[in-house]
């Protein structure tokens, strides 16, 4: 498969980064392939879920999550191999994300790929999963820096400036919970199934939108950090005070929860917008936003986004699906974004639950969970 080719570098020759991801509940491998004209291609590009092993907790269960990941990499390794037809040897970097993730499962893949690293005397690249998904957009499109991307997954709901490769500037993020996690923690309550989110959008179909209306979180507020944790108590409290709650209340509930929360991703976007536009005056209308993230799925949220990016001379772009949810092709990107600068990394690389972005900017907004552990995203 033929990608959108890479920003000029000083590469000489054709490399193949091999990438892993392993930082949540896929596992996933991936290889690809960049001539010194920039033209890419993706070799291989294999993930497998896990959602039959969470569904009975209607949720991602750390531990299981890290034995099923150890059990299936191996494995996948060999059958991105047979589907590029490479073997190891071809293969010039391993990619691995190193975090932010459930660490356990993050170990399996940056072990693999220090081992393949070792046994094969070629580099590792220990890649920031937020790295990857920041990258994505440009596995399909030709899209040039400077560009706004907002990243809303079940982890991480952020929005950030990608200036360059290494270089991003981050506006704003979760202060509690993120986006797909208040889909999922609100659809558990409601007893929609796993995982949450897709179940909600297909109630919130034939929902009232004006029954339960919810407050839009942070309204009005400057600055574009989100939160959803006062959303999804909100939902719970109207939850609990159903009497024998029906379809239709599940579907009404559905509706004013993700209204709510399509309403906040594009007011924060939207300042997030005027403040890109501050900063980068320059840059030709239509000004390029980008959304990653499983969330992206959801119509609502995708048309609440358009419309704020059009009312500000932006459009929004997202990836195709594959690459908006956890992938490795977007790990293999990053990692061969380092290895043609020279940038590897020492087979003691740790794994790393928490990793941000925008190391200064996580310094400088105390209100990103600063606790003992730093920021959470
Ligand atoms: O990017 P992703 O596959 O995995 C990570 O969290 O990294 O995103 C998964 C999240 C889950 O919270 C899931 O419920 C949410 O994306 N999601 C949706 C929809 N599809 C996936 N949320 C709302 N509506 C959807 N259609
Ligand atoms: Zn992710």
């Amino acid at each position: 498969m033929d990608l959108a080719p890479a920003s000029p570098t000083t590469q000489e020759k054709t490399l193949t980064v091999l990438g892993l991801e392993s930082s949540c509940d896929e596992t996933a491998a991936a290889i690809l392939r960049r001539a010194p004209d920039g033209s890419q291609e993706i070799l291989a590009d294999l993930v497998l879920g896990q959602n039959d092993a969470h569904a009975p907790f209607g949720g991602v269960v750390p531990e299981i999550a890290a034995r099923a990941h150890v059990e299936a990499i191996d494995g996948l390794v060999v059958e991105a191999l047979k589907a590029a037809k490479l073997t190891l040897d071809d293969i010039d970097g391993f990619a691995a994300t190193a975090g932010p993730g459930l660490v356990g499962g993050v170990m399996a893949a940056l072990m693999t790929a220090k081992a393949l690293a070792l046994g094969t005397g070629k580099p590792l690249i220990a890649v920031n999963h937020l790295e990857g998904h920041a990258l994505s957009p440009r596995l399909s499109e030709d899209v040039a820096f400077p560009y706004l991307l907002l990243l809303v997954s079940g982890g991480h709901t952020q929005l950030l400036i990608a200036e360059d490769v290494g270089v991003y500037h981050r506006l704003g993020s979760t202060i509690d919970d993120a986006a797909g996690e208040a889909f999922d923690k609100t659809a558990k309550v409601m007893g929609l199934g796993f995982p949450g989110g897709p179940a909600l959008e297909k109630f919130a179909q034939t929902g009232d939108v004006e029954r339960f209306a919810l407050p839009t979180p942070l309204r009005g507020r400057p600055g574009c950090d989100f939160s959803f944790a006062g959303l999804k108590t909100a939902a719970r409290q109207v939850w609990d005070k159903l009497d024998n709650p029906s379809d239709q209340d599940r579907a009404d509930l559905s509706a004013g929860v993700q209204s709510a929360i399509a309403k906040s991703l594009a007011q924060r976007s939207g300042r997030a917008m005027d403040m890109f536009v501050e900063r980068y005056p320059n840059v030709a209308e239509p000004r390029p936003f980008l959304v990653a993230g499983g969330v992206a799925a959801n119509k609502a949220v995708r048309s609440a986004l358009s419309d704020a990016a059009t009312a500000r001379g932006f459009t929004m772009t997202a990836p195709p699906m594959k690459w908006c949810t956890d992938n490795a092709a977007m790990i293999a990107l990053a990692g061969m974004e380092h290895l043609v600068r020279g940038q590897t990394d020492d087979l003691d690389a740790a794994a790393r639950p928490r990793w941000p972005l925008d190391a200064q900017s996580a310094k400088m907004n105390p209100a990103i969970g600063a606790g003992r552990k730093g920021p959470k995203a």
